[in-house]
């Protein structure tokens, strides 16, 4: 997949009409709707703002959560607009709809230096579908189309990726800086390339496992997926995490990293605790010597250092999954050390969304890395080596 695609600076946008695809599908609180974490209405804010120093008359878009049946208003953008405007400093004009009379009048209607938030895309029901119908209408309101979701691009819907066939598309800086780092770590890496492999499941890690295999000199495996591999090969896992249905594919996977000479490193050490709790009593145990009545919970001491001796002479490192269960902080330390060692290391450090993003900002490091993907999904796909729509529908540079 090429990686190299034009930027919202290879565009004229002064005094044009600018569609501009977010990803403002922010977490709400359930009882009162209110928006638990801005990050990712931040993370919009520097193409935003250049679109507007430009002269731009932005209409910004957006899914917000997966409603089933057409308009839902507790899924409104409303308070979307509401935050972007406090973080604008200036007004978000909402529109009622999304190509609807009130969408259309407001867009038509729109002056460079503006912003109109468009209803969430998914309040109509082609935008799944990838409905050009629907791509034409939204495309028809503008003139440019700037994609900055990151966090939507492994979707194909109409307004990540079919509006892209009746206007010029162009990622915005977000994108741009995802694609510089994670497709940059995955086709032009400093060597030595670490991919650190953690999660609950094998089953969920099977596409990057398998293109990593393909890259990486060396792959490390920890969290709840470790005790398949160990009772792949003939270990005691306790009540641990097991897919038991993939342990033939975890021994094929430690014969092939054997063939293609990657180093395929696993825990050597485990902490496990006598339930899945906050405070289970614990105890550490050697790798594949877990009792009866206890469960894995994190990597134990000689793994960490076994890790982040693997980790110090890397020149990048790819992170997917914690180490353990980080959200209870007595079987948080593998995953911190991890951490506290990419920190310290030269290595570009490339941190992939979801889990492994929310523990690194957790546990006080986020700062340190070279990069944190802003996309959970979409930065799986994107290690999974898949091609995702959102990129592939822009104009390559
Ligand atoms: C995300 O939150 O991962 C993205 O916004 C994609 O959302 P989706 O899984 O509802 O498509």
């Amino acid at each position: 997949m090429n990686y190299n695609k034009k930027t919202v600076k290879d565009v004229e946008v002064a005094g044009k009409k600018v569609l501009l695809r977010c990803d403002f599908n922010v977490p709400q609180d359930k009882e009162t709707g209110a928006i638990t974490s801005d990050k990712r209405i931040v993370a919009a804010l520097p193409t935003i703002q250049y679109l507007l120093d430009q002269g731009a008359a932005v209409i910004a878009c957006s899914h917000l959560g997966k409603p089933k049946n057409g308009p839902d208003p507790k899924l409104s953008l409303a308070p979307v607009a509401k935050r972007l405007g406090e973080l604008l400093g200036k007004e978000v004009i909402m529109a009622a709809d999304v190509v609807g009379e009130d969408a259309k009048a407001k867009a038509a209607a729109l002056k460079p230096g503006e912003i109109l938030l468009l209803e969430n895309t998914r309040f109509e029901k082609g935008e799944t579908k990838n409905d050009p119908e629907l791509a034409k209408a939204m495309a028809a309101m503008a003139e440019v189309y700037v994609s900055d979701a990151f966090g939507a691009v492994h979707r194909a819907h109409a307004s990540t990726a079919g509006v892209a066939d009746y206007l010029p598309a162009v990622s915005g800086f977000l994108i741009q800086k995802e694609l510089d780092f994670l497709g940059g770590a995955i086709a032009n890496p400093k060597r030595p390339l670490v991919a650190i492999l953690g999660g609950a499941k094998v089953s969920s890690k099977i596409g990057v496992i398998n293109n990593l295999l393909e890259i990486a000199d060396t792959i490390i495996i920890g969290g709840g997926m470790s005790y398949t591999f160990s009772a792949a090969q003939g270990g005691k896992v306790g009540g641990s995490l097991l897919e038991a249905d993939w342990m033939d594919y975890s021994k094929e996977m430690i014969a092939k990293a054997a063939e293609k000479g990657v180093k395929f490193l696993l825990p050597v050490d485990t902490v496990c605790g006598d339930s899945f709790s906050p405070d289970a009593k614990s105890q550490l145990v050697k790798a594949g010597q877990i009792p009866d009545g206890w469960e894995g919970l994190d990597i134990g001491p000689e793994t960490v250092k076994l890790y982040c001796d693997a980790v110090a002479d890397a020149g990048t490192v790819i992170w997917n999954g914690p180490m353990g269960v980080f959200e209870f902080p007595a079987f948080a330390k593998g995953t911190e050390a991890m951490a506290e060692a990419l920190s310290k290391t030269s290595a570009i450090t490339v941190i992939g969304g979801g889990d492994s993003a929310a523990a690194v900002e957790q546990l006080g490091y986020a700062d340190k890395m070279s990069h944190i993907s802003t996309g959970g999904g979409a930065s799986l796909e994107f290690l999974e080596g898949k091609e995702l729509p959102g990129v592939a529908c822009l104009l390559d540079a």
